[in-house]
């Protein structure tokens, strides 16, 4: 539904301000945070460029835990279909440490001119396997890192959590930042967005790639000197897993999830 071309902006934008906003209420940024600061430092690159951004996503408080451990990055927020409103005050807002495309910039074929570590938050189910495979492919063309974050999840647990989440879009509505109309609009006077966002969570689980399957893509794509790692981490005041898929061009012994493993 994100992505739906029919979708109005301001529609669009409600959908992922409240995904942002349910990835901070748990909590989930903080781990997001440690596994992207421990890859970036060990591969010494500070420069993001992230993929499907929506209203930017998680990157406000992951920029803010990073540069609070010591570890500052510079973030390119990105998208298909970029939501002028939403980058320009995540730009306005993060004193010169995010800028934004307002060109659309397609997730399988991102221009050369963008040059940085890859990340995508609560995108990746967006595409079928072929298309995400495109992603990881072209990251490896470009001998760029990546990182995959899904919140989303195919199991039933998931699907009755978000469902539960979605139905409390009255109640969190007034409480989203910056204040817009729109949602208000959206919300309480022809009251779709909460059967939109319920929809697009349901949707967004049952389209959820399964560790397996997200490794299942990798295959082939280490030939280049690619390492590869994906599983689960458990946030403590999440009711819900976060799956990743990280990957990078290989150096030395360097296995990032263990060592945050051990963190
Ligand atoms: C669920 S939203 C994720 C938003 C954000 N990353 C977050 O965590 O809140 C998915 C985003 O992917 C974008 N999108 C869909 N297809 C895309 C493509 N081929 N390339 C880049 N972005 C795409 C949509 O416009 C939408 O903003």
């Amino acid at each position: 539904m994100s992505d739906a071309k029919w979708c109005p902006p301001s529609l669009r934008g409600i959908v992922t301000d409240y995904i942002q906003f349910g990835v901070m209420m748990w909590r989930m940024d903080v781990e997001m945070a440690s596994l992207l600061r421990l890859t970036l430092e060990r591969l010494g690159v500070n420069e993001v460029v992230d993929l499907c951004s929506g209203s930017g996503g998680p990157w406000f408080r992951v920029q803010w835990m990073m540069e609070k451990e010591g570890f500052p990055v510079k973030v390119w927020l990105t998208d298909k279909y970029p939501n002028a409103a939403a980058l320009t005050f995540a730009r306005n807002a993060s004193g010169g440490k995010f800028d934004f495309c307002s060109e659309p910039v397609d997730a399988t074929r991102v221009p050369e001119t963008l040059g940085g570590f890859r990340t995508i938050f609560s995108g990746f189910h967006h595409f079928r396997p072929g298309e995400a495979r495109d992603i990881l492919r072209d990251a490896v063309d470009c001998q760029q890192g990546i990182a995959i974050f899904e919140i989303t999840k195919r199991t039933a647990w998931s699907m009755l959590n978000f469902a539960a989440t979605a139905l409390l879009v009255p109640l969190c509505v007034p409480l989203l930042r910056p204040f817009r109309w729109s949602r208000l609009l959206w919300t309480y006077l022809f009251p779709v967005a909460t059967p939109v966002i319920l929809f697009d969570s349901l949707v967004s689980c049952l389209r959820s790639y399964s560790i397996t399957e997200m490794r299942g893509m990798t295959e082939g794509l280490d030939a280049k000197g690619y390492t590869w790692e994906a599983g689960e981490i458990k946030p403590p005041h999440s009711p819900v897993p976060i799956t990743f898929l990280v990957g990078y061009p290989t150096k030395n012994s360097l296995k990032v999830y263990e060592a945050f493993e051990s963190l």
